[in-house]
Formats: C-alpha cells, sequence, structure tokens
C-alpha cells in the first residue's frame, strides 16, 4: 500500500522504538532519505508525497537491519570525520568525533613546530579517518597508514582514493611498528588503539558490542595493553623532540602517564574531549 512520507516515518519510528533503537525519528528520516538519494530537508518540505510500493520495501528492510541493532554508519555505508565524509564497512570501527582531538592536536604542533614535512604514522587506522584527514590538511605531510586487518587497510585505502589522497600516503600491513621501515624516523606516532577491557565487552551498548569489529575495540585483556606496547615501541621509531599522541579510553589516563618514564619523554600532557573527560595523551620524545 502506497503511503506518504509522513505516514511513513511515523511507522518506522514507532517500530525502531519498540526495538530500543535511541534516536528512533532522527535514524527513521535518515535512513529514508538515504533510500530516497536526499538530504532530510526533502522530507521536511514534502512530507505529503505518496511513496511507491517497491521504495517503501527497500525502506522498511534498513528499518527492520536497523531494529536488530545494526548501526545506522554500517547500513548506510558512510560516517562524517573532521568534516570528511568516509566510508565505513563491517571491517572498520565507526570513526568518532573524539578521535578529531588527535587530528586537532597534530596540526596544532606542526604549526607550533614550523615543521615544513612531517612524517606521520597513523598506528590502526582502520577507516583510515585520521591518517586522510592530515594528509588532506598538511599538503607537505608524509603519512603513513598501518594497521594488522587487511580487509581493514582495504577500506582505508578507498577512502584516500575517495578524497585524491592515494598517492600521500602509504598504507602498511603491521602488528603496531613492527614492519615499518627501518630508516625512516616519524615526527608523529598517532593512535587510537582498541582499549575495551575484555571484561568491559559484556558492557557495550549492542550496536557496538554486536557489530564493530572486536580486533578495533578490544585487547582481550585488561585494555591497556597497545599502551604499554607503544609507549615501549615508539621511541624507537620517533625522531628526537617526536610525539607519541594516543586516544585514552574513559578512566585510563592515569595508568597510562604512570607507564610514561621521564628518561624517554620529555613532556606527557593530557587532552580533554568535550565533555571533560581525559581522552587523549601527548608524549614527546
Ligand atoms: C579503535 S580502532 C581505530 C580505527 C581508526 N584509527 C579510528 O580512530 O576510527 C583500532 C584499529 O587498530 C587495529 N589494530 C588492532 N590490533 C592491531 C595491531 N596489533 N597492530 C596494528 N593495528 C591493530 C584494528 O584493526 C583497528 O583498525
Amino acid at each position: 500500500m502506497p503511503a506518504t512520507i509522513a505516514e511513513t516515518l511515523k511507522l518506522a519510528s514507532e517500530r525502531l522504538r519498540a526495538a530500543s533503537v535511541p534516536s528512533d525519528v532522527l535514524d527513521a528520516q535518515t535512513l529514508l532519505a538515504e533510500a530516497l538519494d536526499k538530504d532530510r530537508t526533502y522530507l521536511i518540505v514534502n512530507f505529503n508525497e505518496q511513496l511507491g510500493e517497491d521504495l517503501l520495501a527497500a525502506y522498511f528492510s534498513l528499518i527492520e537491519r536497523r531494529s536488530a541493532g545494526e548501526p545506522l554508519q554500517y547500513i548506510t555505508g558512510h560516517q562524517q570525520f573532521f568534516g570528511l565524509e568516509f566510508e565505513v564497512a563491517p571491517d572498520v570501527l565507526i570513526p568518532r568525533p573524539e578521535t578529531e582531538l588527535i587530528v586537532e592536536e597534530t596540526i596544532r604542533l606542526v604549526e607550533e613546530c614550523k615543521l615544513a614535512a612531517p612524517v606521520i604514522v597513523d598506528v590502526g587506522t582502520g577507516s583510515g579517518c585520521i591518517a586522510v584527514t592530515l594528509a588532506r590538511e598538511l599538503a607537505d605531510a608524509k603519512v603513513f597508514a598501518c594497521d594488522i586487518s587487511t580487509a581493514a587497510l582495504k577500506v582505508a585505502r578507498r577512502n584516500a582514493a575517495r578524497h585524491d589522497l592515494e598517492t600521500r600516503i602509504e598504507f602498511i600491513e603491521s602488528d603496531l611498528l613492527a614492519t615499518f621501515p627501518e630508516n625512516l624516523f616519524a615526527d608523529f606516532i598517532l593512535s587510537n588503539p582498541p582499549y575495551v577491557a575484555a571484561h568491559e565487552l559484556p558492557t557495550l551498548q549492542r550496536e557496538v558490542r554486536d557489530w564493530e569489529p572486536h580486533t578495533a575495540l578490544t585487547d582481550n585483556n585488561d585494555g591497556l595493553s597497545f599502551y604499554r606496547r607503544l609507549l615501549n615501541e615508539a621511541p624507537a621509531k620517533l625522531k628526537p623532540g617526536g610525539y607519541l599522541i594516543c586516544e585514552l579510553g574513559y578512566g585510563q589516563s592515569e595508568a597510562v602517564r604512570a607507564m610514561a618514564d621521564s628518561a624517554t619523554w620529555s613532556e606527557v600532557r593530557l587532552l580533554d574531549d568535550l565533555q571533560g573527560i581525559a581522552r587523549t595523551i601527548v608524549l614527546r620524545r
């Protein structure tokens, strides 16, 4: 049965609410806009438009996926990060706004240190959101993007190509910095590592726990393993005065700060996110 945009949205929001989807109205609108290949304003302006049966069938199959807990971004296939559009797929973590702090701080330090052609390494690149954004913002930077996941690197490469930056980024399949070129030293090593402790996994939102890749979420240990390794392995790969900048999980800042010995790191700072949570650690060799 054909129905108007307004009637369809009402039905879809009710279906999502019944399935405990938190942002039911917004998600119903976003998915209908996606199905129609329009923006959300179109839905408001044309709320009396009749939708055909094929469109409705396609739309309600998206609503069923969302009702089953699949994240909106895996259904639409994209997510914004630092004002850029990124492809996302179940092989990669969905970029989060708090990760933009790493990008902002790196750009600020490149300017402050007046670095002409900084060498930047993004460890655990996932969708490539950090590497691609920095390659775009810093025209003379040489950017490396590493990940242990072959599938994630494919998505990251596509995101670089999407923004015409594939010649500016070198993609390396590597266990952290293990296969990073021996004779190359970085100004910045950046990482948003898997930091969820194994015992916290069951407490995560179902969208995260059941759908995002576990290699991107957890170290299967206490959540701190990647910081221990990065603080240990990064100094040998950094230029003197170079920076290691990592995202932190909630409540991890003091434990990670305590790992930084003053013989190796001349400066250790924490940056808060918009909610006042210590979200990023900046260490200078
Ligand atoms: C939290 S995600 C971050 C993805 C992306 N940088 C972002 O901020 O959205 C962590 C990434 O680290 C990768 N990873 C996990 N273990 C790794 C390892 N031992 N070496 C390199 N990358 C690893 C995962 O595949 C995943 O892409």
